[in-house]
């Protein structure tokens, strides 16, 4: 009952007709975009909204991401919509940015989970393109069951909903591999809800400084604004540990704790940006940029080889780093090591 529609090599137009057709009959198709893999609906069909929220056995208070493909697009959703946005949109979009905005009346409540505002992004992939343009704005959470990694190949679609959606459009492996920076706009100050694919330092010089909302940080406070925060995050099965220090320390860590793990009998995963003797290991690339294209891929790959334990090596929090520690914590628990 899943159509998988082969587009690695190039955009299919018959292709885009097909999955095009399934969202405007209220079908569930995922799709890639240029940071993870979407699960997409008829943003405006509340029907068609509400099962992605029973695909992905999401909680209803958290709400979803409209995309849309062109700026005219945003006034059908949001209103209200300030120079920041406009400014931002030009820059930015398409791209890896979530904007929140105070929302259009016709937006479904579901689509939002109740709130008077909503989070609108054009996405940088032609495939994704395609489908909006030949559909109608589409909201998509990361196509994955909640809670766990998002998707960054279609094989982690497959994995988790093949057999229960209608469509997957297989583009490949996703470039920024971390979802979109979000930022809310619709209060007084800009606040950033999420660190994502878009680095903050990019948005301050365009808009001047942003304010950090304190859960990003994994404080707990005032969670009604982005309520996706308050849930459990890309977890894989297996525990996971992030080792934060300066490199020497974090090496001299990280080996002392796969060798105490081995000892009393676990499994024990690495994922890092050095080699690392242990059961399991995921070279994570050295960049930022690469490390943020492998982080899922790195979580789901150790979960599927059976390791106990996962340890992770922490990098710095400059650009793209912000959004990869941010994941890694949570994955984590919170469950960090200081070296
Ligand atoms: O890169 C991405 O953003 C991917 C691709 C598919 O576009 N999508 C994605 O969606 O990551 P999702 O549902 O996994 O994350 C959306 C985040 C959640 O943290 C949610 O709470 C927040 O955006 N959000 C959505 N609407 C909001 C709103 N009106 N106010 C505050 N936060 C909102
Ligand atoms: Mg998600």
């Amino acid at each position: 009952m899943t159509i998988v529609i082969n587009m690695r090599d190039r955009v299919d137009e018959r292709g885009i007709k097909i999955a095009a057709r399934l969202i405007l009959e209220g079908k569930l198709v995922a799709f890639p975009t240029e940071t993870v893999y979407g699960l997409g609906a008829d943003a405006l069909n509340a029907r068609a909204v509400r099962r992605i929220f029973k695909a992905k056995g999401r909680p209803a208070d958290n709400p979803l991401i409209i995309h849309i493909a062109d700026f005219s697009d945003l006034s059908r959703v949001a209103r209200d919509i300030p120079k920041e946005a406009r400014l931002l949109a030009e820059r930015f979009w398409p791209g890896p940015l979530t904007m929140v905005l105070p929302r259009k009346e016709d937006v479904p409540d579901v689509t939002t989970g109740g709130l008077d505002t909503v989070a609108v992004r054009m996405p940088a992939h032609p495939i994704a393109l395609a489908l909006i343009r030949a559909s109608t704005p589409v909201a998509a959470p990361s196509a994955n069951i909640s809670g766990k990694p998002s998707p960054t190949l279609a094989e982690h679609v497959i994995d988790d909903f093949y057999g229960r959606i209608e469509c997957i459009i297989d583009g490949g492996e996703t470039n920024i591999g971390v979802e979109s920076t979000v930022i809310d706009l619709s209060s007084e100050r800009p606040t950033l809800l999420r660190p994502g694919g878009l680095p903050l330092e990019e948005i301050e010089k365009v808009i001047g400084g942003v304010e950090i909302h304190p859960a990003v940080r994994g404080k707990l406070v005032d969670v009604a604004r982005s309520p996706g925060m308050k849930y459990k995050h890309y977890s894989p099965n297996a525990q996971v540990i992030v080792v934060e220090g300066k490199r020497e320390n974090v090496r001299r860590k990280i080996e002392e704790l796969v060798d105490g793990y081995r000892k009393e009998g676990l499994r024990v995963g690495v994922m890092a940006t050095e080699q690392y003797d242990a059961d399991e290991f995921f070279h994570l690339g050295t960049s930022e940029e690469e490390v943020a294209r492998n982080l899922f891929k790195a979580l789901r790959w150790l979960d599927k080889r059976g390791v106990d334990i996962i340890i992770a090596e922490g990098i710095g929090e400059r650009g793209l780093g912000f959004a990869v520690m941010n994941r890694l914590r949570k994955a984590a628990g919170y469950r960090v090591v200081q070296a």
